[in-house]
């Protein structure tokens, strides 16, 4: 049985690519974010997880508007990164593990979530700017799997279908007869908007309640309404589905490890979450 050891949450925001490539991580700008890594680090370094399932909205890197799945899971050895216009540098490419993505995908079909495979998947800065933060190097140590939610075109999936989707991704990575260590990614968010009357728009106070409820109370942000969402968080905020989903996936017993706000990056309320998750039968036995 693979063992889902915890689940990390940050915004993606791409400007920490700019950040990285400038050697800006110790500007006040920019260091309570970077700072908030110390701690992945240390929780990598002692875990040494061998997959990271990355759950993130695509910005148009791979799926356009012409054709744009709500639920997206790449099936692949190998993903590739590329230029999005951002300035920023292309991350060399991301090892893949296409067994388990298969293996989530037909749990998934199994679980009646019509799921989208891309055999072939270039992964954006959401999925690229968190592995490089978790891993500074760039010599990825992970095999991943991408999976993406739409937050781009309308109509959106509801916080309460990406909730449910991420608890049957749980399910499917408690049921893979594989030994890795696994950890779940959730990227974007937390409140931002990017364009229209309102861009620029940040909730602090919401965003600290998103904090506090993703660890504490998930299923409270299933209650909100994407219209809700996006009022309270901005059209951009609703990348806040990837955390949710990412929290379903943690079928154990969660604690949080680290918490960060630091605000604004770029144009977004910048967040890391930490969350540590005792696999279900052992939670269990420890009780
Ligand atoms: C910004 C934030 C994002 O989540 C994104 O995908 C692009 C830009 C920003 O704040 O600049
Ligand atoms: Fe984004």
């Amino acid at each position: 049985m693979a063992n889902v050891i915890g689940g990390l949450a940050t915004s993606h925001v791409p400007s920490i690519g700019g950040a990285i490539a400038k050697g800006l991580q110790q500007d006040p700008y920019w260091k309570p974010f970077f700072d908030a890594f110390d701690s992945i680090h240390a929780f990598l370094e002692r875990e040494k997880p061998d997959v990271a399932v990355v759950i993130y909205n695509d910005h148009g890197l791979s799926h356009f508007l012409d054709k744009m799945p709500t639920f997206a899971i790449g099936a692949a050895e190998e993903y590739k990164n590329a230029d999005e216009g951002w300035g920023i540098p292309v991350l060399p490419a991301f090892p893949g593990h296409a067994a388990l993505s298969w293996h989530i995908i037909e749990s998934l079909v199994n679980d009646e979530f019509d799921i989208t495979s891309c055999q072939e998947h270039l992964v954006d800065h959401a999925f690229s700017l968190p592995l490089k933060l978790m891993y500074p190097d760039a010599k990825w140590p992970v095999r991943t799997v991408p999976i993406t939610i739409n937050s781009v075109q309308h109509p959106l999936p509801s916080a309460l279908r990406c909730w449910k989707l991420g608890q049957a991704i749980g399910r499917a990575l408690e049921s893979w007869p594989g030994a890795e260590k696994i950890v779940v990614l959730g990227t974007g968010g937390l409140s931002h908007q990017l364009d229209g009357t309102r861009a620029g728009f940040i909730n602090k106070d919401f965003d600290l309640l998103c904090l506090d409820k993703i660890v504490n109370d998930p299923v409270a942000l299933t209650k909100y309404s994407n219209k809700e969402i996006i009022e309270l968080a901005g059209s951009q905020g609703v990348e806040l589905m990837c955390w949710i989903a990412m929290r379903g996936a943690l079928q154990g017993r969660v604690s949080q490890l680290h918490s960060t706000y630091h605000v604004p990056i770029s144009n977004t309320g910048g967040a890391v979450l930490l969350l540590e998750n005792a696999p279900r039968a052992q939670a269990m036995a420890a009780e």
